[in-house]
This record gives structure tokens, sequence and C-alpha cells, in this order.
């Protein structure tokens, strides 16, 4: 991959304080991108951005009323322009069919589908024609039926997504803007920390996921990082609504 080819090009980077998005912003920035990194906590982003001067960190809930506005904005008002938008923050709060209260699910459907839309609305009338490009993550696993029981509704945000992603592609390709979908397998990440579970109990979550993936073992961060920028670059002008599974065979196991 050519390292300059996103020179003078700016981008949104959501989930950008950990894992995939933490590495998915790093190369970004290595390729020439300025890059906005958004999430909740600010330690978590100047981190991603400590020693990259083209790196700058915003802190917001993406759930919150106005969020959308303002790290467009924000954008705006670093870089002057938005040339891409990565939907990749995400969270899996797991409620299992028998227990599931109503309201279980309001945080994952805004954080993991109604963010990305009203992201995307916000960015639209400023993404550059021709030229702009959406990449949003979701999951493989998800696309085959969860296996363990009370996630299945985090893949189904995903599924949706992924719907969107192809929907978004034919209405925004007169514009010259290309929607895609990155599915990770299981990566090597500190989802299930986050979720909440405990480090034995994400080593097992991960172990029993492993068994799914023909080539036997997580994915890597830069591993969905990579196939992140080369969708979002110019060398994939032709690509658009695609969903490109990294995921060590699992969706087709
Ligand atoms: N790891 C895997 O096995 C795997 C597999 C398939 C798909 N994925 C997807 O890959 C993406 C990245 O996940 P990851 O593995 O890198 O896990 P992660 O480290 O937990 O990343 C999730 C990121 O989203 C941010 N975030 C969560 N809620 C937010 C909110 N309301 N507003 C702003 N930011 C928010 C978090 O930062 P704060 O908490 O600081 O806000 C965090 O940086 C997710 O969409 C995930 O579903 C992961």
């Amino acid at each position: 991959m050519s390292d300059g080819q996103f020179q003078g090009k700016a981008v949104i980077v959501t989930g950008g304080g950990t894992g995939i998005g933490q590495v998915t912003a790093r190369e970004f920035a290595r390729q020439g991108a300025n890059v906005l990194v958004v999430g909740r906590t600010a330690e978590r982003l100047a981190e991603t951005a400590e020693g990259s001067e083209r790196i700058r960190p915003f802190a917001a809930d993406l759930t919150e009323d106005g969020a959308a506005e303002a790290i467009v904005a924000a954008a705006l008002a670093e870089f002057g322009r938005i040339d891409v938008l990565v939907n990749n923050a995400g969270i899996v709060e797991p409620a299992a069919l028998g227990e599931i209260k109503p309201g279980a699910f309001d945080r994952v459907v805004a954080t993991n589908l109604l963010a990305p839309v009203y992201l995307l609305q916000a960015a639209l009338p400023h993404l550059s024609e021709s030229q702009g490009a959406v990449v949003n993550v979701t999951t493989a696993i998800g696309q085959r039926g969860w296996p363990m029981t009370g996630r299945e509704f985090y893949a189904a945000t995903k599924a949706a997504l992924e719907s969107l992603t192809r929907s978004w592609a034919v209405q925004l390709a007169p514009r010259g803007i290309r929607v895609s979908a990155v599915a990770p397998g299981p990566i090597a990440t500190q989802i299930y920390a986050h979720e909440g579970l405990t480090a034995d109990e994400a080593r097992a979550q991960h172990e029993s996921l492993k068994g799914m993936v023909p080539l036997r073992r997580l994915g890597k961060p830069d591993e969905i990082a990579y196939w992140i920028v080369q969708l979002a670059s110019p060398s994939a002008a032709f690509v658009t609504g695609a969903v490109m599974p990294v995921d060590g065979g699992a969706v087709i196991a």
C-alpha cells in the first residue's frame, strides 16, 4: 500500500481509542491522513494520538443528542474537510432469551446502529464528492448465527448495519461516495473486557469463537485495520456495497 495515498485527506474513526479503531487511526495517519479519533474516554484517545501530529482526539458519546453534529464540526474545524468516515465503535451488552427486559438493548442499538446513521447524516453535506468513502465495521460470526446465547442481538445490529451499507452504497454512488463494510472474525482486543467479562471469561469466549475459525487463531487488530484502510483508499475506487469478511474463514466454515 502506498504510504502517501491519504496525504491531505481527513478521516473520522469512531472507537479510535482502543483495539481495531486505534490501529486503524494510526495506519491512516501513517499513510498521510489527518485523523479525528472519537470515543468516550479522553485518556484512551490521547494514547492513540500520542506521537502523531496528524491524530486529533475528540471525546464524545456517540449516543448523545448532538454528538454527530459536534464530531463533524470538530473535524471541519481541525481539517477543513471530511473524506473518510469509519464507523468502528461498537458494544456488546448480552441478554439471553427469557431474560430480556424492555430497554435491554437500547444502548446497543444506539451505539452500533443509530450512531453510524446520525454520523453519516451529519457528515454527508461535507463528505468529498467523487472520492468520499464510508467504512462500517460489522461482524463475521454474526452472519452465521451466534453460538453463545445472549449476543445474537449484537449480531442483529451488525446485520442491520450491513443492510444499510448496501443501501447507502447504491444511494450515494451518484455522488461518487463509496460505502463498504469490514466484517471481522474474532479479534484479539479488549472487547469482552469492555463488556464487563473477567479476563478468564473473555479468554473462554475467545477460545470458543476460535473453534469456529478454520485458520484456528484469533485475528490481530492490524489485520482488520489493513482492510478498513484499503477499502477507503483510492485503489478501491471500483468497490462499493461490499462486506469484506476478514475472519480466518469463519463465515464459510
Ligand atoms: N474484537 C472482536 O472480536 C470483534 C469481532 C467482530 C467485530 N468487532 C467490532 O469491531 C469494532 C471495534 O471493536 P474492538 O474489538 O476494537 O473493541 P473495543 O476495544 O471495545 O472498541 C470499541 C470502541 O468503541 C468505543 N465506544 C463504545 N461506545 C461508544 C460510544 N457510545 N461513543 C463513542 N465511542 C464508543 C470504545 O471507547 P470508549 O469506551 O472509550 O467510548 C472503544 O474504543 C466494534 O464495532 C466491534 O463490534 C470486533
